[in-house]
């Protein structure tokens, strides 16, 4: 038997630094280029200096150059932070009615490995905040969502 340990919280349950990432990701499904899907994805990261770097879906006309909003705040932090632990990750979006997701997003499998790899870089699991408009999953390391990954073996 192999069990996640994931806590469905409110807003008001988070500490405050979860609250401004979750603030963060919302307010990134705005910035989202996504005139293929309308579904707006926003990912907001904090890094162990306390930077945030934010990012969301970038689609492209040739669908598979679309890169994902976790993806772009991960590689960009990656980028401007080299040798900075990235220590949480929070994740919203907005469906093709431009609403915020009842349910909480969940990170496509390209994602949760790339997620993989920033806790194998950083040498500590990522905090993950899943947000939904009012209801959030939190859980402690990507294995929660991935396990039995690639990079264990
Ligand atoms: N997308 C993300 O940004 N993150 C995910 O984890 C899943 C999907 C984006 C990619 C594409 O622009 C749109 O959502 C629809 O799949």
């Amino acid at each position: 038997i192999i069990k996640s340990v994931i806590s469905v919280c409110n807003y008001e349950d988070l500490s405050e630094a979860d609250r401004l990432l979750a603030d963060n990701a919302f307010e990134m499904t705005q910035h989202s280029y996504s005139p293929y899907s309308h579904f707006s994805v926003g990912a907001a990261v904090r890094m162990s200096n306390n930077h945030i770097v934010r990012g969301c879906n970038q689609e492209n006309a040739a669908f598979g150059v679309t890169i994902c909003a976790e993806r772009t705040a991960l590689f960009a932090a990656g980028a401007e932070f080299p040798d900075t632990p990235i220590e949480a990750i929070a994740i919203a979006a907005r469906g093709t009615d431009g609403q915020l997701l009842e349910e909480p997003v969940s990170p496509c499998g390209s994602c949760r490995q790339a997620m993989i790899e920033t806790e194998l870089r950083s040498n500590q699991q990522l905090h993950i905040i899943l947000c939904g408009k009012e209801k959030f999953y939190v859980m402690e390391g990507i294995r929660q969502l991935m396990p039995l990954s690639f990079a264990e073996f």
